[in-house]
């Protein structure tokens, strides 16, 4: 069971408020490029794929195929079709894949929905190339400084805090024989404002993990800082990048 129901309003919420746009993604770009060492043909298994953000930014950039696994059928509908872009309905705990058949593994923002961290690993494991890599992107407990949504809503780190330690991740890896070869923060740019942010709130707090369990106290305080925010800079801010940060770890097997 992953941590909320990925239903239609959450697929619909997701896919307008948390996709990010290509060129706020340069950076994620150049330090996926940097471990994958993409080749033409080569097989990427992206598991929990969402909506495909990333499985189309992969073809497009690396000319790789992608094999897109998600449970929700809600969010497999909102993947483009694409003939470098095989979607299938699976789990990392048991992945509808052949042993050793893909050349790296891309999990963003899906470890702390996995029930069981070893399992999933072994199979991984399974599934992976000797010599490929894990590439997770997330926000990991204690290193969310700067990510967006806490910087409005403190509390949101509080469920950040729940999720899988770099450490425990990496321990998960590691008994299922992966090795770790790299921790890098990597920046992202939304697009649109921070007045845009105000006025997509409600949805976010639909998308978003980390929003759903603030009391409506805990919102409404963060609603009001952004809001003090726009209106205080006379919406000098509101026209700056809004800019989140992740990890991005990398394990190889
Ligand atoms: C926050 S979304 C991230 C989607 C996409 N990776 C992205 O970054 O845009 C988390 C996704 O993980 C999927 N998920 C939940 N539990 C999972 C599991 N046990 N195995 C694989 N995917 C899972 C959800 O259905 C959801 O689509």
């Amino acid at each position: 069971m992953a941590r909320i129901s990925y239903d239609a309003a959450t697929a619909a919420a997701f896919k307008a408020v948390r996709e990010l746009p290509r060129d706020g993604l340069a950076e994620w770009r150049e330090a996926v490029e940097r471990h994958l060492r993409p080749s033409h043909g080569m097989t990427v298994a992206d598991i929990g794929a969402g909506t495909g953000a990333f499985s189309t930014a992969f073809t497009d950039w690396f000319g790789v195929n992608v094999v897109a696994i998600e449970p929700s059928a809600a969010m497999r509908e909102q993947i483009p079709e694409r003939p470098t872009i095989q979607v299938l309905e699976g789990d990392a705990r048991s992945l509808p894949l052949a042993d050793e058949s893909a050349d790296a593994a891309w999990l963003s923002l899906v470890v702390h929905h996995i029930p069981d961290l070893e399992a999933a690993a072994r199979e991984i494991r399974r599934v992976l190339r000797p010599g490929a890599p894990v590439l997770i992107r997330q926000g990991f407990p204690g290193r969310v400084g700067g990510v967006e949504l806490v910087r409005w809503f403190p509390e949101t780190a509080r469920t950040v805090d729940t999720y899988p330690s770099v450490a425990d991740t990496c321990k998960a890896f590691a008994t299922a024989g992966f090795r770790r070869e790299a921790l890098e923060p990597v920046s992202e740019t939304f697009a649109g404002s921070l007045a845009d942010l105000l006025g997509q709130l409600d949805t976010f707090r639909r998308a978003d993990t980390t929003m759903r369990p603030l009391t409506e106290a805990e919102f409404s305080r963060g609603e009001e800082r952004l809001r003090r925010a726009v209106q205080e800079t006379e919406g000098a801010v509101s026209r700056q990048p809004r800019t989140n940060r992740l990890d991005l770890l990398v394990l190889r097997r």
